[in-house]
């Protein structure tokens, strides 16, 4: 016959197996999204935020404006621009070596030549890179130098 306690003991051990159990994707995803934001907010990110910023505002803002909004049917936006969204690679390219032909961003046709800015380093890409997609609705996280680097070896020029 079973004691008391060994009863009670199992009890306590069914009701923890079951709460790991329901709570388990719960616990992973509180550990995941804490690792995220930490390693989102750290050092490396911020700086690379930072001379983003300043960069955008100095090669990029006079055409898609500080808000990043773009303007009217000649400079389209960046901000929650679909296109950046679905083509990294090309994102990438363009800031440095230009684009022209029709795009279409957020369902608006554009057509009008995008200059390159062919003095940017593969460092200040990455910078660009990082402020814009994580500014105006982007969530993209930190765009290292080595991935840049490695897009800009494959860009037509
Ligand atoms: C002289 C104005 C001008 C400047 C400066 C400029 N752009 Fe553009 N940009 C354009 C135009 C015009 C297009 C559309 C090109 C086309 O029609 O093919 C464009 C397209 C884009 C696109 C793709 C479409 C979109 O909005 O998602 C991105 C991304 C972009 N530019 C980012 C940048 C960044 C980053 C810089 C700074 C490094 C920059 N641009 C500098 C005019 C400019």
């Amino acid at each position: 016959m079973k004691s008391k306690w060994s009863i009670v003991n199992s009890r306590w051990l069914i009701i923890f197996r079951q709460w790991t159990i329901d709570y388990q994707p719960l616990t992973i995803t509180i550990i995941m999204a804490s690792a995220i934001s930490c390693s989102t907010k750290d050092s490396k990110f911020l700086q690379y935020y930072a001379q983003g910023e300043q960069l955008y505002v100095k090669h990029c803002s006079n055409c898609h404006q500080k808000s990043g909004k773009g303007l009217g049917r000649l400079y389209p936006p960046i901000a929650s621009s679909d296109f950046i969204q679905n083509n990294f690679n090309e994102t990438i390219c363009l800031m440095k070596y230009g684009k022209q032909g029709v795009i279409t961003v957020n369902t608006i046709d554009y057509n009008k030549p995008m200059p390159g800015v062919v003095g940017l380093t593969d460092l200040e890409v990455a910078e660009i890179a990082t402020y814009i997609y994580n500014s105006w609705g982007h969530e993209k996280g930190l765009v290292g130098v080595l991935q840049t680097s490695s897009v800009l070896r494959t860009c037509q020029r």
